[in-house]
C-alpha cells in the first residue's frame, strides 16, 4: 500500500516532530493545515512550509488547551477541504512531576491539558472520520505511558489514557475504513527536553518524522515504536517484576 495524504491536520503544529513531518509532506505537496496556540511561529513554519513544496498552507491559530469544544475548530478544517485524509495530533507538554505533586492546580490544569484536552478532540475527530469512511487518525503518545515511572507518572498516566483510547478507537473505527495510529516516540532532542543530558537513545525529530510518514504512507493501524528499538525496551520495562521494578531508578 502506498497512500499519501493530500489533506493533512496538524495539532500542535509548532512541535518539533510535527513541524519534522510537516516538512517530508510538504516536499509531497501536500494541503497542510497547521493548528496551535503560536499564530507567528506558525506563520513562520507557514512561510517554510510553502518554499519547501507545500500545495497549501492553511492557519488555525488556536490554543488546544483552553477548549473542550472543538466543533467549530473541526467544522471549519472539514469544509476547507471537504474532507480530511489525516489528522495528526502532536501537541503536548513534559509534566514537571515535583511540582505537579506539590500543586494541585497545575497538575490539574497539565492532566486537563495533556489527556481531557486530548481525548475530547479525539472523539470529535474520530466521530467526523467515522462519518466520512476513510482517512487516518493519528497521535503521537510515548514510551512512558507504558508504565508509570517514579520520576514522570502523570505524564505517562497522561499518555496511557491517549493510548487507551486509540486503542478502543482502532476497534471502532476500523470497520468504517479508518486508520488509526498510535506513536510512541522514545527519546527525542527537542524544545520540550531541551534541559535533559542526551545519550546514545536519543535521536533527533526527522528520525521520528520519518517514521511516521512512512506509516501513514503504508496504511498502518496500531502501534509504533519511534525509533523501533523502543519496541522491545518498553516490552522489558513492562515485564520488570515489581520487586525489581521498585529497586531501579531510570
Ligand atoms: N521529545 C520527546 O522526547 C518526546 C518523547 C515522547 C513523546 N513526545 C510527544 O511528542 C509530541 C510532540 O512533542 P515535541 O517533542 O515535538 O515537543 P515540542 O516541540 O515542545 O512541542 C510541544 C507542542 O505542544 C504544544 N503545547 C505545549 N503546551 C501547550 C499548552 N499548554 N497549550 C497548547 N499547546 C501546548 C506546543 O505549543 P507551543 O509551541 O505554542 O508551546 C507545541 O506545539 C508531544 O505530544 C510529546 O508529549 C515527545
Amino acid at each position: 500500500m502506498d497512500l499519501k495524504p493530500q489533506r493533512i491536520v496538524l495539532f500542535g503544529a509548532t512541535s518539533a516532530i510535527a513541524e519534522a513531518c510537516a516538512r517530508r509532506w510538504a516536499a509531497e505537496g501536500a494541503r497542510l493545515c497547521l493548528v496551535g496556540r503560536d499564530a507567528a511561529r506558525l506563520e513562520r513554519i507557514a512561510a517554510d512550509l510553502r518554499l519547501r513544496g507545500a500545495t497549501e498552507v492553511a492557519l488555525e491559530a488556536q490554543d488546544l488547551a483552553a477548549s473542550a469544544d472543538f466543533g467549530d475548530l473541526l467544522d471549519r478544517l472539514w469544509s476547507r477541504w471537504d474532507g480530511i485524509d489525516l489528522a495528526l495530533l502532536a501537541q503536548g507538554s513534559l509534566i514537571d512531576q515535583a511540582r505537579a505533586e506539590r500543586e494541585p492546580d497545575y497538575a490539574g490544569r497539565e492532566l486537563a491539558f495533556n489527556a481531557g484536552a486530548c481525548l475530547l478532540l479525539l472523539l470529535d475527530l474520530a466521530n467526523r472520520f467515522a462519518a466520512q469512511g476513510e482517512g487516518c487518525l493519528a497521535a503521537i503518545g510515548s514510551v512512558a505511558g507504558d508504565r508509570g515511572r517514579a520520576g514522570n507518572y502523570l505524564y505517562g498516566a497522561a499518555k496511557a489514557a491517549l493510548a487507551t483510547a486509540m486503542s478502543g478507537l482502532e476497534q471502532r473505527l476500523a470497520p468504517r475504513g479508518v486508520r488509526v495510529l498510535a506513536i510512541k516516540p522514545g527519546w527525542v532532542d527537542t524544545p520540550m527536553t531541551a534541559d535533559f543530558a542526551k545519550g546514545a537513545l536519543w535521536v533527533g525529530p526527522d528520525r521520528v518524522a520519518r517514521d511516521i510518514v512512512r506509516a501513514v504512507r503504508r496504511g498502518r493501524s496500531g502501534v509504533i515504536y519511534t525509533p523501533a528499538f523502543w519496541r522491545p525496551i518498553a516490552w522489558a520495562v513492562r515485564a520488570l517484576p515489581g520487586w525489581l521494578f521498585r529497586r531501579l531508578r531510570f
